[in-house]
């Protein structure tokens, strides 16, 4: 029988546990009930989350004691990036406010990282805040979005320009789920299971290369592991520094180049792990030319990423230019300089300084190298 791993998450006043194994989704009635009482439950998901997995929710909501489950509201939203908008928090809070809600109203993100990020933001903000349940369904949201109360949506100035941290009352992740996803899609959210590894536990990329052949085929089994062990390091994190303030920002390795990466290509030509796969090298590289880190371990880190068809490089045809401009807006950008996540180490990441000219000049310099091939 698999196992059902359960991740505490020990907030004073905001504990939650990461239910994570195979086969959960099925059990969502009796997971839900654990949290306490509810008056009225509104589902959100997506048109292809929910023509996968719909039906075995709905079964589930239907199999508990209270009729409040059964009843639930289900609210599609168009899926994507693009779609992590203002008008998308507006239509979870709209069917909230007609369907009754109050205090004791439950909202579920059955989704991607859209999905849960749009309906934490509208728990959080809904009667100055209602429970929800994250209910990730990519490798991504699994281990990372759903876990540490981080909400938002997106602005025409920048992705999550406007949210709040508001934690869910529990997170499901049901590694069977993850065999309905496009391969591309299982590839990037293994970026960021990559990214743990590099960053806190060099045991899980010992982990991803012995185990490589079953991790490209998804195997529920292994995935729950994996999923687990990633989620116990982000309760870690997120434990010791909710707000961002210090530690949890080692989470953003790899972020900075790629996030400037996604938005130098309109969001269009990579998922948010490719993007942070070409980061995570850079940054290790920029390590290792720095004398933090040994030269070995850029070229390992290419190798187990590649091996999961991720890419490497910075492409070509951006310019070093493109990514500064990109990297100016960037949050973590204060009086000319930077704080970036640098590797010293496999497993162990560390936050420095790094200032925007001598950012430029790097990009630049590896920017005419790859046009003199
Ligand atoms: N995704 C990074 C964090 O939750 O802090």
């Amino acid at each position: 029988m698999d196992m059902h791993r359960k991740i505490s998450v020990q907030l004073e006043g905001r504990a939650y546990d990461v239910h994570v194994g195979v086969g959960l989704l099925a059990q969502m009635n009796g997971l839900i009930e654990a949290i306490g009482a509810v008056t009225s439950v509104i589902v959100v998901t997506d048109p292809t989350v929910s023509e996968h997995h719909g039906a075995t929710l709905r079964a589930a909501l239907a199999a508990g004691s209270s009729p409040h489950l059964a009843a639930a509201v289900w609210l599609q939203l168009p899926e994507g990036e693009a779609n992590k908008t203002r008008p998308n928090v507006e239509r979870i809070w709209q069917a909230a406010l007609e369907h009754g809600v109050d205090r004791q109203t439950l909202l579920i993100a059955l989704g991607g990282g859209v999905v849960c990020d749009l309906t934490g933001f509208a728990a959080s903000t809904l009667l100055r805040g209602v429970r929800w349940v994250a209910v990730p369904t990519s490798l991504l949201a699994q281990v990372d979005a759903s876990v540490g109360g981080k909400t938002g949506f997106n602005l025409e100035w920048g992705k999550n320009l406007v949210g709040t941290f508001w934690q869910p009352s529990a997170v499901v992740v049901d590694t069977e789920v993850l065999l309905s996803l496009e391969a591309r899609q299982l590839n990037a959210g293994l970026a960021e299971v990559t990214k743990y590894g590099v960053a806190f536990d060099e045991s899980l990329l010992d982990l991803l290369e012995a185990r490589a052949d079953e991790v490209r085929l998804c195997e529920p089994g292994l995935m729950a592991e994996i999923a687990a062990r990633c989620c116990a390091i982000k309760a870690r994190v997120v434990q010791q520094d909710e707000r961002d303030l210090h530690v949890r920002r080692l989470l953003n390795f790899g972020h900075t180049i790629g996030h400037a990466l996604e938005q130098a290509t309109g969001y269009q030509r990579y998922l948010h792990g490719e993007a942070v796969a070409i980061g995570m090298v850079w940054a290790t590289r920029l390590s290792a030319e720095m004398g933090l880190c040994p030269p070995g371990h850029v070229s390992r880190l290419e190798r187990i990423l590649s091996g999961f068809s991720l890419p490497i490089a910075l492409p070509s045809d951006v310019k070093a230019e493109k990514l500064m401009a990109a990297i100016a807006s960037d949050k973590k950008v204060v009086a000319g300089e930077l704080s970036f996540i640098f590797c010293h180490g496999l497993g162990n990441a560390a936050v420095g300084v790094l200032g925007l000219d001598e950012l430029a000049t790097r990009l630049s310099a590896a920017s005419s190298a790859r046009s003199r091939y």
